[in-house]
């Protein structure tokens, strides 16, 4: 699977296993995995460690005026074989997965200059291809020509005890009914926001992987892929 580097952009709903996914494509290709949901994350983090948010209240303007200070790094651990998430040197690459932020996120990732900073961050990772970026909005704003782009979904109920059993095997407290719950609130925001909301871009394709296994998952992409390496040489 060589050749030409391109951009593999992959969105959809919140727990389908993007992140998974898109490391093993990237691992494959020896691609550069970017999780921009990470970035968002960590901007959340930053909200609630600054007392940005209070009694469940944004403080909007405020966010938006520390934009600046919020500097956002991935650095790759040769230990654990991934890039980590540092916000200000500091990783919190476990942090920005907790409950709390997972409550904040969607709503933090719906402010509009919140987006643009992040937009601008994710285009100069990605401006020399060779990389796998997943997301909600990375095939129909973020790189509207990459040249693939895959729009990933699953059963809510499904997509819950994924979640579920990995935060369990995290340590973290938590019930099947809360994830369920988070997740189908993270769908309506993400789908309903006003700026780039979750939605599949017309020449995406669709992979609903409910009851597919990640083998299958993987075959089923090395046929795009290699379709589109094709494509390339004609
Ligand atoms: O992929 P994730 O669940 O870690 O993303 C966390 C939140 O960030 C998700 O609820 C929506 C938001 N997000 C976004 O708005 N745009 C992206 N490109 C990535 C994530």
């Amino acid at each position: 699977m060589e050749g030409k580097k391109i951009i593999i952009a992959i969105d959809g709903y919140s727990s389908t296993g993007k992140s998974s996914f898109a490391k093993q494509i990237a691992r494959k290709l020896s691609y550069i995995y970017v999780d921009t949901g990470a970035m968002y994350r960590a901007v959340t983090l930053y909200c609630i460690e600054n007392n940005l948010i209070r009694n469940c209240e944004l403080n909007v303007n405020k966010i938006i005026d520390n934009l600046n200070d919020i500097k956002i790094q991935f650095i790759f651990n040769n230990n654990a074989e991934k890039s980590e998430t540092f916000l200000n040197g500091e990783n919190v690459e476990n942090k920005i997965r907790n409950v709390e932020v997972s409550g904040y996120v969607s709503a933090i990732s719906a402010i509009p200059e919140v987006r643009t900073q992040m937009v601008a961050l994710q285009r100069e990772i990605g401006k020399n291809k060779g990389i796998v970026m997943d997301g909600r909005d990375i095939g129909t704003v973020v790189f509207p020509d990459a040249e693939i782009k895959i729009f990933m979904t699953a059963k809510p109920e499904i997509r819950a005890m994924r979640r579920y059993t990995e935060l369990l095997q995290n340590g973290d407290n938590v019930t099947l009914q809360e994830i369920e719950k988070n997740i189908c609130e993270r769908d309506y925001i993400d789908t309903h926001r006003n700026t780039s909301p979750l939605k599949k871009a017309d020449d995406a394709v669709i992979l609903d992987n409910s009851h597919i296994s990640v083998e299958e998952q993987m075959q089923w992409f090395e046929k795009i892929f290699q379709s589109v390496i094709e494509k390339q040489y004609l």
